[in-house]
């Protein structure tokens, strides 16, 4: 069911589905208007618009936020038109987007952030040992490290980011929180030597998760952790499932390389 969604970026997908069923709306328009004898209102059509485009994204197998995206652009678009907002902001709106997701249409990888009951499982798995090296790849707002940094402070946390807005976040709250044990850098994953770390966490999503896992065996060091946030790695076994008791049943998978 979703090879819409493996073929195209989700991004272009969820923008085909909606002009898809826009385009058929506007087919059906006059012909809804002559069975009930008046103007279909806009409001009906961008609530019928965003109801078609939720049921069918989820049908397409997206995740529920991609369906509630779907259910509503429609009628805010409509409610932004209606209000006659200057036309800059949709440009500016749009722009703050792709600053914040990012990685959304080439790498597959949305933005969600680990839970405060998971940064506490995670800092369980830390080896004990002074002076731990520890990288999240794909920090996003640096949350989780700002976490383990404060209560592990013989620890060095790095956090990986390529998402303008939300390295930017990052960077300025790490600054804030005063912790001398955590950077930020504006850097690829794959540009990244994993050599450098004794445990490395990622929360990404599917689609990246064979060629750094590869990655993670040629550069890591023996007896290193490399633990998923929730994304299997086809054909590797874990060593160790970490079942974290939190709503998500957010499940870690931990590899000793
Ligand atoms: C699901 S979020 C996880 C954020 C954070 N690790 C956490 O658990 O709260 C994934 C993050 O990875 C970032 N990302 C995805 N691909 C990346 C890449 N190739 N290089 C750097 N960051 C990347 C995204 O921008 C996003 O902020």
């Amino acid at each position: 069911m979703n090879f819409l969604k493996k073929e195209l970026s989700p991004v272009f997908a969820a923008l085909a589905i909606q002009a898809v069923i826009f385009g058929g709306l506007s087919l059906l328009r006059p012909v809804i208007a002559e069975a009930i004898d008046m103007p279909v209102p806009l409001l009906w059509l961008a609530l019928t618009q965003g109801l078609i485009a939720g049921i069918v994204t989820r049908g397409f197998g997206f995740s529920i936020p991609w369906v509630i995206g779907q259910l509503v652009a429609p009628p805010l678009l409509l409610f932004a038109l209606v209000l006659d907002l200057p036309s800059w902001i949709f440009p500016v709106i749009l722009l703050l987007l792709i600053l914040v997701f990012w990685n959304v249409a080439v790498g597959r990888v949305p933005l969600f952030l680990t839970n405060r009951t998971t940064s506490v499982a995670i800092l369980k798995l830390l080896p004990k040992k002074k002076g731990v090296q520890m990288a999240d790849l794909g920090s996003g707002l640096g949350g989780t490290l700002r976490h383990l940094a404060k209560h592990r402070p013989d620890a060095r946390f790095t956090g990986l980011e390529t998402a303008p807005i939300p390295f930017a976040l990052s960077w300025l709250l790490g600054r804030l929180s005063g912790a001398n044990n955590l950077a930020f850098r504006f850097q690829d994953i794959f540009r990244a030597d994993l050599g450098a770390f004794d445990v490395v966490y990622c929360f990404l999503s599917p689609v990246p998760m064979p060629e750094l896992f590869k990655k993670a065996k040629a550069e890591m060091k023996p007896g290193s952790l490399f633990i998923s946030n929730s994304f299997e790695v086809a054909g590797h076994k874990p060593h160790k499932i970490v079942e974290v008791d939190d709503r998500r049943r957010t499940k870690l998978l931990v590899w000793r390389m």
